[in-house]
């Protein structure tokens, strides 16, 4: 069963000077314990499909629906931080935080116990592979592999049953960019989450186990 569906989802930004159909008739669907691969140019609708699945918008018509109930039905914020996680290229950790502290906030955020979010945050600083002396260390102190793999804790530290990703390795040298596709592969298949990535990059996408290829905001091809 999906857990993740768009049908037929349409969705335009109107400015004062222009106005783009960002997607026009996206029909996808999304199954737990499989990656996928989000494909297609600059411009294509790859983010505006990825923060509508995120629950950060809603379609202006079509419906996108997770695990059989549309967004416009679901209390947003409570999906946002529950049931679905996002990775973005920039990283975007808390500057001010340790790499333990930046995992241990969206538990804090929920009401976990100090002592308990601690050892759930070095858990998952553990599963991305990060030695623990990095875990008392500032953003700006961390490579960008580091820093990717902290921001992916922390996506993981709600449980999330899906993951997005938009470019997560946009930043990041090849070996670090493998690094970071190998943990997101391992938390679909040995994990059983539903991992979605953005990507420029086509060998990248040969490793998820299904492409969705966007063209002006259409699915052009869905494997
Ligand atoms: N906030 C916005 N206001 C107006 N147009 C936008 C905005 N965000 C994206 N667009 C336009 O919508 C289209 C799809 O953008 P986007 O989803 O970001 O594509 P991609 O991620 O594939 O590069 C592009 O033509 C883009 O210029
Ligand atoms: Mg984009």
């Amino acid at each position: 069963m999906s857990i993740l569906t768009a049908t037929n989802v349409e969705y335009t930004y109107r400015t004062r000077y222009q106005t783009v159909h960002a997607l026009q008739g996206v029909t996808c669907s999304f199954q737990p314990g499989s990656a996928y691969a989000i494909v297609g140019r600059s411009g294509s609708g790859k983010t505006t499909l990825l923060s509508l699945l995120a629950g950060l918008d809603l379609p202006d018509s079509g419906e996108i629906a997770f695990e059989n109930v549309p967004t416009t039905q679901l209390d947003r914020d409570k999906y946002r931080r529950e049931h679905v996680s996002v990775v973005y290229q920039a990283f975007h950790l808390f500057p001010l935080l340790t790499a333990l502290e930046n995992v241990m906030y969206p538990m804090e955020l929920t009401g976990a116990r100090h002592k308990e979010a601690k050892e759930q945050a070095r858990a998952l600083l553990q599963q991305v592979e990060l030695p623990l002396s990095v875990e008392k260390q500032f953003p700006k102190m961390m490579s960008g592999g580091e820093q990717q793999r902290v921001a992916i804790a922390r996506a993981l530290a709600s449980n999330a049953k899906v993951l997005l990703a938009d470019e997560p390795t946009g930043n990041l040298d090849s070996e670090n960019s493998k690094n970071i596709i190998d943990i997101l592969l391992r938390l679909a298949h040995d994990e059983g989450r539903c991992v979605i990535l953005i990507t420029h990059d086509n060998d990248i996408a040969a490793q998820a186990d299904h492409i969705l290829r966007l063209k002006d905001g259409q699915v052009i091809e869905s494997t």
